[in-house]
């Protein structure tokens, strides 16, 4: 019949035998050359068992973009569960993006709605939602480690005293014991930075610092999840190496794995069971960007205007780059167009570093032909007219901050 010839094909599946697999909020059981970053988290957590439960242990995971601080922090956590069990010690991980939440308020509403605590979201302020979570960690006599993912966000629009708050949580408890840890996890490794010092000598903080992987690194990476999540012979070595020759510079496994699964898409589209180097051009046209329009949409106000501005001083100067002068230049005209307060040095230069961390911007330092020392800022990854308009149209849309 022509329906079962139709269902048929739709249903077959001929690249991916569970894509699931490719998705990034998948948490494989082994993640390859990320066990040393696991075991030091058990070593720095398991002194909660040896203790009793009597300090908190927090840490800070830096790294760049699809390093694996996300994954390598929920597979610990799903890890350490675990372990707790087996030893009796209740214990719960929460992870927590802050680039979703944007708000401490919002932060500590969904930290109580993963403890099943019912609060209204209404009229309570953070701090009677911090005193919720402090009686549900007394009243269950239960640990809570809290990953504050993306917390570099967080921090830099709403300040860092929450962090002082958070770490203050179980000090003033009666019975000594402490109920909360901290995992914070931000791109910017100068983030301690923009902590202020009574919450950072509360916190003690221990750090992991995660590396890019290098082009081998991200081939075993890529064939490991190529077996968990393709078919058979789909995908030659050969493939594999390609897409890994591609991420490589970046070091960027989010990247590696995004170009493999819309290589299995462009195959799967034109009717092949195997993936050919055509299709692995056309994924890496296709994902011309490694930063997501998610990216640009949750810039602040402030650093999309800052990042408007280089776009618009790059294309009228059709050079790959502009100097800081340039771009400061161009910031002022923008801001005065619009009737905004211009920030100052320091707030741009923060701004300048953010867009850089996330990618979207490249910045280094000016060499020949230049009088003294200066910093270029350039945009090399993406057309900029495109990004032009994305910006004009996500700043008209009126995000407050
Ligand atoms: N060592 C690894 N083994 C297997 N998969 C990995 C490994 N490291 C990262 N990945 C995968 O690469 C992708 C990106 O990792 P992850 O999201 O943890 O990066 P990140 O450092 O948090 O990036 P970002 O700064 O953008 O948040 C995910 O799909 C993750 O599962
Ligand atoms: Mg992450």
């Amino acid at each position: 019949m022509f329906f079962d010839y139709i269902d048929e094909k739709l249903s077959k599946q001929l690249i991916f035998k569970d894509e699931s697999k490719l998705s990034i909020n998948y948490v494989p059981e082994k993640l390859p050359y990320r066990d040393h970053a696991i075991k030091r988290l058990f070593q720095l957590f398991k002194r909660l068992l040896s203790t009793g439960g009597k300090i908190s242990v927090n840490v800070l995971i830096t790294g760049c973009l699809g390093t694996g601080k996300t994954v390598v922090s929920k597979r610990f956590g799903l890890d350490f569960e675990k372990f707790c069990r087996s030893k009796g010690f209740s214990f719960k991980y929460i992870h927590i993006n802050c680039r979703e939440r944007k708000t401490i308020f919002s932060v500590l509403l969904r930290i109580l709605q993963q403890l099943n605590v019912y609060v209204p979201s209404r009229g309570l302020s953070p701090d009677e939602l911090l005193l919720e979570v402090k009686n549900y960690v007394l009243n269950n006599r239960k640990y809570l480690l809290i990953a504050l993912d993306e917390v570099d966000f967080l921090i830099k629009r709403r300040g860092s005293a929450f962090l002082y708050n958070f770490a203050r949580l179980s000090e003033e408890d009666l019975t000594n014991r402490s109920y909360l840890s901290l995992i914070l996890i931000s791109r910017d490794d100068l983030i301690e930075k923009f902590i202020e010092k009574p919450a950072l000598s509360t916190l003690m903080l221990n750090k992991i610092k995660l590396e890019r992987y290098s082009k081998g690194q991200l081939f075993n990476i890529l064939m490991a999840r190529a077996e968990e999540a393709l078919f058979k012979n789909c995908i030659s070595e050969e493939i594999i190496e390609m897409i890994a020759r591609l991420a490589g510079p970046y070091g960027d496994a989010r990247y590696a794995i995004e170009l493999l699964w819309k290589s299995g898409k462009e195959a799967e589209a034109n009717g092949l069971n195997e993936i050919k180097p055509e299709h692995v051009r056309k994924a890496k046209s296709s994902i011309y960007q490694r930063y997501t329009l998610n990216d640009i949409i949750s810039l602040s106000n402030q650093e999309k205007l800052v990042l408007l501005s280089i776009v618009k001083a790059l294309k009228e100067k059709e050079k790959p780059y502009i100097t800081t002068g340039e771009l400061k230049q161009k910031y002022k005209l923008i801001c005065e167009e619009l009737g905004v307060e211009p920030r100052t040095h320091p707030q741009i230069w923060s701004y300048l570093r953010e867009l850089n961390s996330i990618g979207l911007i490249e910045t280094m330092q000016s060499g020949k032909g230049f009088r003294g020392q200066t910093t270029l800022i350039g945009i090399s990854e993406v057309p900029i007219l495109p990004l032009e308009r994305i910006l004009i149209s996500s700043l008209e849309g009126g995000k407050t901050q």
